[in-house]
């Protein structure tokens, strides 16, 4: 196009951008790409390699090798050697190395924001201003947290060997978001990037040869076979971004294999526009929601929900701008929609764009069309949609919007909440007190408040229900990557205790009066009530000699199932009452258990043959802990992050929901109130399985309960076979978490059933030290992070 053709129609002219220092790399390597095992270049064991391929143009770019299952060997070998002095260096010697990568992505930055144009097909305006100078900040933030580890994560050290595995949507992004965070805090890594996206990895893997020791970064090409090995090697901890399906998979291979796990999976995520919206502003904000990289991004605001009112003129706005966005050579610098990754991905989004048709959605796109060459789409508007449809529904990682409407905040809130996934969430609106009550509403862990996809190093990212667990950035993404340390902190508590109560010297067991023994049987506690057994069944409960002391119900899938309704209908309101109040309830709780203490002590000396020392010791220590939970439940502080925009960035850690609790063999009451109270405090609402060595602890409990003012519903007790009613809440669909104690083959069971709505568990032994406060309460909650611009 000419200069007085561009005059006379006002259109955009071409503006490319050169890709050849992209394809003299390539060219340099003969379009061949070897695997990056400890830091050195090497064939696959396979021999098998497969096409990378530019999107943009469907030409091939160059050979990538597939990893095979040895050479995954290799690297996790390699990555376990380096781990033993990688770990051992000072916070402040890998600040350092984590620093010298920094500036190394920034003085290559071009070739890193071209080369990821070619190979992914998203626009260079995108790579070049969003995703590399990301990817150096991720670096650099994280060299600051390496520096200062050793006083801000006291107590804490790394995991060993890490396993990565990506996808193709932000391929050096995702690399960055894994790989910084893992290093810094000590660990080795074995990186294995998407199959459509390799180059830019292998390009970073250049810089780790001249930058890091042997084997501290590896990275292994390779499809779905070399991740699957990957997750099946010997390694600590695997982080996954990708599909919910291949998260699942890996939720169910990692099961009770001791090995850590992230996952952060797929999203819906919704962009609601309310009647007193800046619809210009919110109209740019749904260009970035949803045709920011093709649509394909885990946090696409790819659901618009619009206030009725508003809606005809918001769509009309919409319309005029989508017939003026350009979609076209991602390399050129105007265009604002690049290529589809793949054929495969095309597909799915056609298949799904008529399946909308079909099922009566109305279907808008642009007049003009796409390129015939290479992989593309045209933005896309559905309306007319019902909620229920697959397009609302189903994650189409492509450039598709799908509209609704709605009448009240509370109508907005119903359907931004009626999905599966919770990853993010955007809410425009001019009143700050509106946006701000519906961004705690909504299940999301990111929320945008007059804004969208905004992302940085210093806060956390991931998801809620089936969008994964775990964050990636902030301080709460620092925990992915570390466990506590041996130290003196993990002595037992009722030790502590023990140690403390000098004036209680008398060490004979204490004798037990509470009759009659035999005939009193225990029932469940649901929904505020003592609760017959389902089943119509009852087990003995033994003391230490193997005397029969007692009979609990015998608790089954359908007590689980009341159980699990009754917490359900409480945990919104508990979730939402003040810390304060929680906080009444806890204490009160303490003062309860005080008021008893001879009796607890008595009955945990009678299940267990602990003398009056140490059963006194237990009881002490659990009114410590109820008082603990309760000084937590208003102080359990968030952040606000230090994002670089205008705008204060709010972490704020949230209740998860319904949660099961499976307690421990060992200190049957200072398990209860350690574990319970804590979660209570947090605003979770709980359905409990006392040990079965000392349930009778957890049945006297309920008088606590009852007169403590604990709401109905928010603390559930039920007895039974540990590991059954473990299965039970770990298949049920309304769980949101399960802590279990137990059994090697009880976790690996519970962890399997959670893959099914991907709820997140946290297994412990069946005895020993209970775990520290700082990490009960971390389990205990979710962060959720709110962005909130100001100024112009
Ligand atoms: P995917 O989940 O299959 O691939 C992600 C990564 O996992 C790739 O590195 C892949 O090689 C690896 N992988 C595949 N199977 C594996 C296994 N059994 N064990 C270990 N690793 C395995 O995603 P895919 O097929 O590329 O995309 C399919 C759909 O997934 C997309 O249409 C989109 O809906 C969703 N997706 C979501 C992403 C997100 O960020 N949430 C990213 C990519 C895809």
């Amino acid at each position: 196009m000419t200069i007085p053709e561009i005059l006379e129609t006002l259109d955009y002219g071409v503006a490319p951008e050169t890709s050849k220092p992209a394809l003299d790399w390539i060219a340099a390597h003969d379009g061949k790409f070897q695997l990056f095992i400890n830091n050195e270049w090497r064939d696959p064991s396979s021999k098998e390699w497969f096409d990378s391929i530019n999107p943009a143009t469907a030409k091939k770019l160059g050979d990538i090798a597939q990893a095979s299952d040895a050479d995954v060997q290799d690297a996790v070998k390699a990555a376990r050697k380096a781990f033993r002095s990688w770990c051992q260096l000072s916070g402040h010697a890998r600040a350092r190395y984590l620093y010298a990568i920094a500036r190394q992505l920034q003085k290559h930055s071009r070739l890193f924001a071209v080369l990821e144009t070619l190979d992914n097909g998203k626009p260079i305006r995108e790579t070049r201003d969003i995703d590399i100078p990301l990817v150096a900040r991720h670096f650099y933030h994280h060299a600051g947290w390496a520096q200062i580890m050793s006083t801000e994560l006291r107590g804490y050290e790394p995991l060993g060997v890490v396993g990565q595995i990506i996808p193709w949507n932000f391929p050096l992004l995702m690399l960055a978001w894994k790989i910084a965070p893992a290093l810094a805090m000590g660990n080795t890594v074995v990186l294995k990037p998407a199959e459509f996206t390799s180059l830019t990895a292998l390009l970073f893997a250049e810089i780790c040869e001249k930058i890091l020791p042997p084997g501290v970064v590896n990275i292994i090409t390779g499809d779905g076979r070399t991740g699957a090995a990957l997750v099946n090697a010997d390694v600590d901890k695997i982080a996954f971004t990708g599909s919910t399906d291949v998260g699942r998979i890996i939720r169910k291979a990692t099961a009770g294999t001791a090995k850590k796990l992230s996952l952060e999976l797929g999203g819906k995520s919704p962009f609601i526009v309310f009647d007193d919206a800046d619809l210009d502003s919110a109209v740019e904000g749904v260009v970035d929601a949803i045709w920011f990289n093709q649509g394909q991004v885990c946090c696409a605001g790819s659901r618009l929900l619009v206030q009725e009112g508003v809606a005809e003129k918001m769509y009309r706005k919409l319309k005029a701008r989508m017939e003026k966005l350009r979609v076209g050579d991602p390399l050129d610098k105007s265009v604002d929609i690049g290529a589809i990754v793949a054929p495969v991905q095309l597909q799915r989004i056609e298949s799904l764009v008529q399946q909308g048709i079909a099922e009566g959605a109305h279907m808008w796109q642009p007049s003009w069309s796409c390129p015939m060459e290479g992989y593309y789409y045209p933005p896309t508007l559905f309306t007319n949609v019902a909620p229920a449809s697959t397009i609302a529904q189903v994650e189409i990682f492509g450039p598709v919007l799908a509209a609704m409407t709605f009448r009240t905040p509370e109508e907005a809130v119903k359907l931004a909440n009626n999905i599966r996934f919770g990853l993010a969430a955007s809410i425009w609106s001019e009143d700050i007190n509106l946006a701000l009550d519906i961004a705690t509403q909504v299940k999301a862990g990111t929320i945008w408040i007059n804004s969208t996809n905004l992302f940085d190093a210093a806060s956390g990212f991931g998801g809620y229900r089936e969008s994964g667990f775990g964050r990636e950035g902030g301080k709460e993404g620092l925990f992915e990557y570390v466990k506590k340390s041996n130290v003196e902190s993990q002595k037992s508590e009722v030790s502590k205790v023990k140690k403390t109560k000098a004036k209680l010297k008398d060490t004979r067991p204490l004798t037990f009066d509470l009759r009659p023994a035999i005939d009193r049987t225990a029932k469940l506690f649901i929904n505020g009530k003592q609760a017959r057994p389902d089943s119509g069944y009852s087990i003995e409960v033994k003391d230490a000699n193997g005397t029969v002391i007692g009979e609990v119900g015998q608790g089954s899938r359908k007590d689980i199932r009341n159980a699990v309704e009754a917490a359900r209908g409480a945990v919104d309101k508990w979730s939402k009452s003040t810390g304060h109040g929680k906080a009444q309830i806890l204490y009160y709780l303490g003062e309860n258990l005080a008021a008893r203490a001879d009796e607890f002590a008595k009955r945990i000396s009678q299940q267990t043959g602990a003398d009056a020392e140490s059963a006194m010791g237990e009881v002490e220590a659990s009114i410590e802990s109820l008082f603990t939970a309760a000084a937590w439940a208003d102080k359990y502080d968030g952040a606000v992050h230090n994002t670089p925009i205008r705008n204060v960035t709010l972490a704020v850690p949230e209740a998860i929901g319904v949660m099961g609790i499976l307690l421990p063999d060992d200190h049957s009451l200072l398990a209860l109130c350690r574990l319970a109270a804590s979660a209570l405090a947090m605003g979770n609402a709980l359905v409990i399985v006392p040990s079965p060595i000392a349930p009778l602890t957890a049945t006297d409990f309920y008088q606590v309960l009852e007169t403590s003012d604990v709401p109905a519903g928010t603390f559930n007790i039920v007895t039974g076979d540990r590991d059954e009613l473990a299965k039970t809440l770990a298949e049920h669909d309304d769980v949101d978490v399960v802590w279990y104690a137990g059994s090697a083959d009880g976790q690996k069971s519970v962890q399997t059933a959670s893959a099914n709505n991907m709820k997140q568990t946290w297994v412990m032994p069946v005895s020993g030290d209970l775990p520290e406060m700082d990490e009960i309460l971390r389990h205990a909650t979710q962060v959720k992070n709110i962005w909130v611009p100001y100024g112009g």
